[in-house]
């Protein structure tokens, strides 16, 4: 890995022999963006677009004629110079009120280790695993200076970007817009994929070709969201699953988000992700900074494959708890769908039983063991066990499910609060409302205001106490609602611009406290499946509920967007009863379990409900899961092309490639499908592998170039998954 500054002090290329990134300084001023792609040796200033005299435009300050603002590829484009695209930063000075900013190139130099970033989640790396370019702007005249930071790492095609906005002068400022990072693209051709959704439905691909103008994907709900999810990828037309140039921005930001691209009249694109600024602003006193958060770009010539490996390892290695990253997960049985609300200690006891006799290694309480009821009307805030349900209290049922030799997990939402709650009569100013107006309720809740410093205190005491206090080896942190009614009575008037913000830095300080001081315990990100399922979350939790719908078929598809970006290690998948509670599909046990079994297992299902039969079927399943689990946790999951949209595969190979488990999906029997053959990948192509569940050996060469027939599955929803080892 290196960072190299030409003699004349002019360019900075970052590479780390895999990707090259080349930024240089033009007129002892401006800052420009020269290459972001596949490593070069050096930069030789070719591909520069040579000065062209056109009217209509406004010229570089100091330039020539032929040298223009309104297609300068900017590392920091800013409003009102003359560049018209996207800006990164929008800053307004209190003395003149305008938002002209001109930070002009400062100073650059080379990092000895990956900062930290303040308050916010990021990725780490020890000494020697990063390299890192920090950049300065500075307006002198306005009191600012831009910090930007890139880092690459050593081993994949991935650079960690953020910036920050300093005041260094004497006046107030306001940010309006500060985006994660700024990227310059070529012109030509690019396909804009996007990952949509909604509750039950997240992770759908959008792919759609770009035009002139401005797309953008967004979310300002307070939350990063399932409708839109907080990365944007910049395709090559051509580029499939496994093949083509990718190039990818995910923020990791657990908040409201945008992720946009500009398309300008000569064909130039501009791609930025951050905050959005339509939920946004932030005064800044002398003296202060605003932080971004980190994006991460991302460059594949593999196709969408190679984009999924590189955030994989990643996300992996530099971001997730490192305790958790490569850990096998215990098979958890969950007792949400078996009962809702309406929990009791002799229920949990008849599943907690059943579920060990299975080989279940951890059973979760879920909502409902504080409730005054068996409704989500009331109680959400004070977090004190309902007597009536649990007379031996929340003890008596980690001493039964302990006794079981299961571990136990408990279900919070700590960041809402209920209207009826002992909370609410207690502290009304910490729900988020305006006042003069009702404030909408979601699930009986209201949004605790997380940028106060009060609220964030009583919750980490709160979940301290439960933690310390009891053995809890598990937490299923939840979120259920969408925030509105933004009024912080804590902020002045000119201030409530910040709380969205706060509100995200609030939420991470309780989930950065309460997981340090409980590292062995498991926690689960949720917000009613993916609603916040981003890697801001994923740097405090060690795995996320990836969707409340647990419908099979329902769940490839949501599996395979997520695992654009996610390693299976990060993502829960649940086997739940028939006809399925969310689609009321009905699904085979086996097929159920082989979709799940990709990720980490665990079972949501009233098991007193269960045949004989279906209990020692699923038995088998622990058994098989358990026996693959150890290389599982290490393995890479790779998507793979099908021949056509009837079927969903993917693979996971392990590290050594001396073993690999391949699912083959089918939606439905057609009579006209050919069954075609589905080409395998990451095998070691010098070797043999035998398909255990055939007999049949193959060259790894011929597993990748020719590919596999699967038998003729003869209903819907069928699943067949192949082991095969290196013989
Ligand atoms: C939403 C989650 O996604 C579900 O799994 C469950 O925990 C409920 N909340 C409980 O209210």
């Amino acid at each position: 890995m290196t960072l190299r500054f030409s003699d004349d002090g002019k360019v900075a290329h970052l590479t780390n022999g895999s990707v090259s990134y080349v930024i240089e300084v033009v007129l002892g001023r401006y800052l420009a963006h020269r290459y972001f792609g596949p490593a070069i040796r050096h930069w030789d200033g070719t591909g520069v677009v040579p000065p062209r005299k056109r009217g209509f435009a406004l010229e570089l300050i100091g330039g020539t004629v032929g040298e223009y603002c309104d297609d300068f590829p900017a590392e920091c484009p800013v409003p009102d110079v003359g560049d018209y695209r996207l800006p990164q930063l929008v800053v307004r000075g209190s003395k003149l009120g305008v938002t002209h900013c001109e930070p002009a190139f400062e100073s650059w130099e080379e990092l000895p280790e990956k900062p930290e970033l303040c308050g916010l989640p990021s990725t780490r790396a020890a000494a020697g695993e990063a390299t890192t370019l920090h950049v300065t702007l500075l307006d002198a005249e306005l009191g600012v200076r831009v910090h930007l930071l890139y880092t690459l790492f050593d081993g994949q095609d991935v650079m960690a970007r953020s910036m920050r906005v300093e005041n260094c002068g004497t006046q107030e400022l306001e940010v309006l817009d500060a985006q994660s990072l700024s990227l310059e693209l070529p012109a030509k051709g690019y396909d804009v994929l996007t990952l949509y959704g909604r509750h039950e439905c997240e992770a759908n691909i959008s792919r759609v070709p770009i035009r002139h103008g401005i797309q953008t994907s967004e979310s300002t709900e307070g939350l990063s969201s399932p409708q839109h999810h907080p990365f944007m990828a910049l395709l090559d037309p051509d580029a499939t699953v496994d093949a083509g140039e990718v190039v990818a921005v995910h923020l990791f930001y657990s908040g409201s988000h945008v992720e946009r691209c500009e398309q300008d009249e000569y064909g130039n694109v501009r791609l930025q992700a951050g905050i959005n600024p339509r939920t946004f602003s932030w005064r800044l006193a002398p003296g202060s900074s605003f932080q971004t958060p980190e994006a991460i770009l991302c460059h594949s010539d593999e196709g969408l494959s190679g984009m999924a490996q590189a955030f994989h390892w990643l996300y992996r290695e530099h971001l997730m708890p490192a305790r958790w990253a490569h850990r096998q997960r215990p098979v958890l049985f969950n007792s949400w769908e078996a009962m809702y609300y309406d929990t009791t200690y002799d229920k949990i006891e008849a599943q907690a039983k059943l579920a060990a006799s299975m080989g279940a290694e951890l059973y979760a309480l879920d909502d409902g063991w504080f409730r005054w009821d068996a409704s989500s009307n009331t109680a959400m805030g004070d977090w004190t066990c309902n007597p009536r349900k649990f007379p031996g209290g929340i003890d008596s049922v980690e001493q039964l499910v302990h006794g079981l030799g299961m571990r136990f997990g408990l279900w919070f939402e700590p960041e809402v609060i209920s209207r009826r709650s002992h909370l609410f009569e207690r502290h009304p100013d910490w729900a988020l409302q305006v006042p003069g107006y009702e404030a909408r309720v979601g699930r009986h809740t209201y949004l605790l205001d997380m940028g106060r410093p009060d609220v964030q205190d009583y919750l980490i005491e709160t979940l301290d106490c439960w933690l310390a206090g009891h053995a809890i080896d598990y937490v299923k942190w939840d979120m259920n609602r969408t925030m509105s009614d933004s009024f912080s009575a804590m902020l002045p008037p000119e201030r409530q611009g910040e709380l969205q913000h706060r509100h995200i830095l609030g939420t991470y300080r309780v989930l950065r406290e309460v997981t340090r001081r409980h590292p062995d315990v498991l926690f689960e990100g949720c917000s009613s499946g993916g609603g916040r399922f981003d890697p801001g979350i994923l740097a405090y939790v060690g795995q996320n509920w990836t969707s409340d719908n647990t419908d099979a078929a329902d769940r490839t598809r949501i599996q395979w967007g997520y695992g654009l970006l996610y390693p299976p290690v990060a993502m829960g998948a649940h086997v739940s009863i028939v006809p399925n509670h969310q689609t009321g599909r009905t699904i085979s046990l086996d097929t159920r379990f082989q979709v799940a079994r990709q990720l980490n297992l665990g079972y949501e299902l009233d098991v007193t409900k269960l045949t004989d039969e279906e209990r020692d079927e699923i038995a088998d399943q622990i058994a098989a899961y358990k026996a693959d689990r150890a290389w599982m946790a290490e393995a890479d999951l790779r998507l793979l092309a099908t021949p056509n949209d009837n079927y969903v595969m993917w693979e996971s190979v392990a590290p050594d490639r001396s073993r690999a488990m391949v699912m083959v999906f089918q939606r439905e029997r057609s009579v006209l499908d050919a069954q075609g053959r589905f080409q395998l990948r990451g095998l070691d192509e010098a070797s043999d592998y035998r398909i255990e569940e055939t007999g049949q050996v193959a060259g790894g060469d011929t597993l990748a170039r020719v590919g596999i027939c699967v038998p003729l599955m003869q209903d819907d929803y069928e699943a067949v998954t192949y082991h095969l080892l290196r013989v």
